[in-house]
C-alpha cells in the first residue's frame, strides 16, 4: 500500500513537472531577450497552451483522489438510461464530427432504467468516448451499441459496448490498462496523459455496481472495445 502510495507520488510530481518545465525554460528565454519581438507572442502563446495542460492534469489528480476518498458518495438517482444515453451522445455529436470521427449508435427504443450518478457517469463515458478521439486518426469510426444483457446470473444489467476501429491498444498494455498512470507510447511522448482516465471510469461503474472490461479480439471490425454493465433497477 505504502509502495503504491509513494509510485503514484512519483507519477504525479513526474507528470507535473514535464510542463513546468517547458514553461520554466520559454518565461526565462522571453525574460532574458533571448527571443525575437516577432516570435514572442508565439512563446506567449505556448506558455499558455501550456498552463491549460497543467491545470487540465491537476483537475485529473483531484477527480481521481475524490474518487479514492473515504467520504466520497455517489449521487444517485433512478433515470431511464437509453434515453440519458442517447442525450449524452448527442450533446456530444457535433465535437465528435467536427474533430473529424464518425459516431455510430445503436440505442433500443425501449426503456430500461437504472440508479445512477449522472455526473459521474458521464465522466466514465467522457474518459472513454475521448480515448478514441485522443489516440487515433482522423476518419476513425466511433460505435456504441447499447443492449439488454439477461445472461449474467438472476441480474439484469444494460450492456454498453464503446468500441472504436483505431489503432487498438497494445497486447502488452491490456492486463493493466484500468490500472492507473497506465499510458501507451503516444501518451508518454506526446500526448500528455496521465493515464488517469481509465482507471476513473472503472471506479465510477464500479461504484454503480456495474463492471466495465475491455474487449480483446477484432470482431465486428472494433479495434478497441469496452464492455460496460450497469445493473436494471430493481434488482
Ligand atoms: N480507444 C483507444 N484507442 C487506442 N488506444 C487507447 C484507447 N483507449 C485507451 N488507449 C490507450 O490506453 C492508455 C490508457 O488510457 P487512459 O485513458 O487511462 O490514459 P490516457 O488517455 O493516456 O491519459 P488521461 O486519460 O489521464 O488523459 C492510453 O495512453 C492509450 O495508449
Ligand atoms: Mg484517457
Amino acid at each position: 500500500m505504502e509502495e503504491q502510495r509513494q509510485k503514484m507520488l512519483a507519477d504525479i510530481s513526474h507528470d507535473l513537472k514535464t510542463p513546468i518545465t517547458t514553461i520554466q525554460g520559454y518565461a526565462k528565454a522571453l525574460a532574458d531577450g533571448m527571443i525575437a519581438e516577432e516570435e514572442q507572442k508565439k512563446y506567449l502563446n505556448k506558455i499558455y497552451n501550456k498552463s491549460i495542460e497543467l491545470t487540465d492534469l491537476i483537475n485529473t489528480f483531484y477527480e481521481y483522489s475524490k474518487l479514492e476518498h473515504p467520504d466520497f458518495s455517489f449521487c444517485f438517482e433512478s433515470i431511464e438510461i437509453y434515453e440519458f444515453l442517447r442525450e449524452y451522445l448527442a450533446e456530444r455529436y457535433e465535437e465528435i464530427s467536427d474533430k473529424g470521427f464518425e459516431l455510430e449508435l445503436d440505442i433500443p427504443e425501449d426503456h430500461a432504467f437504472c440508479n445512477v450518478d449522472k455526473f459521474q457517469l458521464k465522466r466514465a463515458f467522457d474518459n472513454i468516448v475521448n480515448n478514441s478521439i485522443k489516440h487515433n486518426p482522423k476518419g476513425t469510426r466511433l460505435f456504441i451499441n447499447v443492449t439488454m444483457d439477461e445472461q449474467q446470473s438472476l441480474n439484469k444489467f444494460v450492456r454498453i459496448v464503446i468500441a472504436d476501429n483505431g489503432v487498438g491498444i497494445p497486447q502488452e498494455l491490456t492486463a493493466s490498462i484500468f490500472d492507473p498512470f497506465v499510458v501507451g507510447d503516444d501518451s508518454r511522448t506526446s500526448k500528455q496523459g496521465s493515464g488517469l482516465g481509465l482507471s476513473i471510469s472503472r471506479k465510477i461503474i464500479e461504484g454503480h455496481g456495474g463492471n466495465i472490461a475491455l474487449e480483446t479480439g477484432e470482431e465486428k471490425g472494433y479495434k478497441t472495445a469496452f464492455k460496460i454493465f450497469i445493473p436494471l433497477l430493481g434488482q
